[in-house]
């Protein structure tokens, strides 16, 4: 057996995993550091805490934070952004695309190896110029820019969050929620978290792929099972 796949298999058995960093993740139940505490921050977070993750909420003050995590419970908790990312495996980006250059400085080095679930959108009106860039260059390769470090992973940010509630663990097929990114570990990981949360994930592939899935895109805003997600992510509908 070679190296890796041996130790992959003895991580494995405990419920952990190998990031291409060689550092061990673990991926049935991560720990969810949430940058954002408004629509997709609660949204995803009560769903993750209803599948029994533990999840860190954090803004630009506690106030918002404090009071979410009173309302969901002993798997919730509050925290400044530095507090979540500190304690996250998974970090989820839920602010406006126009704070990630306020954030960067404060927290790229924290995110160094670790996963950088990215659930926002640029729009050029509300964001300033680096949506710019994202409508340009993808809002994928973009964030990555500003987290060089992280192990960016695009995902949750093509359906709007009051129709992710309501079709959350919907009799099968279940909606389906694209996701791309560059490292396999950290897309796997992912995609266990879509499940958790009640949906089919579809990968497209890598980070630079989801811009097929932003505003603007064939995938943004597509209501759809897995299957039908494909087929509209290749042209084929
Ligand atoms: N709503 C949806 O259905 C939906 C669906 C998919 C994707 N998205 C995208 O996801 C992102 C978040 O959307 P949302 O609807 O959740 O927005 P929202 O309800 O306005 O919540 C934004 C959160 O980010 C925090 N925040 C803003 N600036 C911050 C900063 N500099 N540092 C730390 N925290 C900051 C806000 O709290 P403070 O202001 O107190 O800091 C708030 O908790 C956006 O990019 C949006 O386009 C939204």
């Amino acid at each position: 057996m070679q190296r890796r796949s041996f130790v992959t298999a003895s991580i494995a058995t405990m419920g952990l995993s190998l990031t291409r960093h060689g550092l061990a993740a673990p991926v049935a139940a991560p720990a969810i550091g949430s940058l954002g505490a408004g629509q997709v921050g609660s949204t995803l977070g009560e769903l993750w805490i209803r599948s029994g993750l533990h999840v860190m909420f954090s803004a630009s003050t506690l106030s918002q934070p404090r009071a979410l995590a009173a309302s969901l419970g002993p798997l919730a908790s509050a925290g400044t952004p530095e507090q979540a990312v500190a304690f996250a495996d998974v970090i989820l980006l839920a602010v406006p695309y126009g704070a990630i250059p306020h954030l960067a400085p404060r927290l790229a080095a924290a995110m160094a190896g670790k996963i950088l679930l990215d659930a926002t959108n640029p729009y050029g009106g509300r964001d300033g110029a680096v949506a710019a860039l994202a409508e340009r260059d993808g809002a994928g390769p973009t964030t990555q820019r500003y987290f060089p470090g992280a192990r960016v992973v695009r995902g949750f940010n093509a359906l709007s969050m009051s129709i992710l509630r309501r079709e959350a663990f919907r009799p099968s097929p279940r909606l389906a929620v694209p996701l791309a990114g560059d490292d396999v570990d950290a897309v796997a990981t992912v995609e266990t978290l879509v499940r958790r949360a009640g949906f089919d994930p579809v990968v497209t592939g890598g980070l630079d792929t989801a811009i097929r899935f932003q505003p603007g895109h064939p995938g943004f805003e597509r209501q759809d099972d897995a299957a039908g997600l494909r087929a509209a992510l290749s042209g084929r509908d």
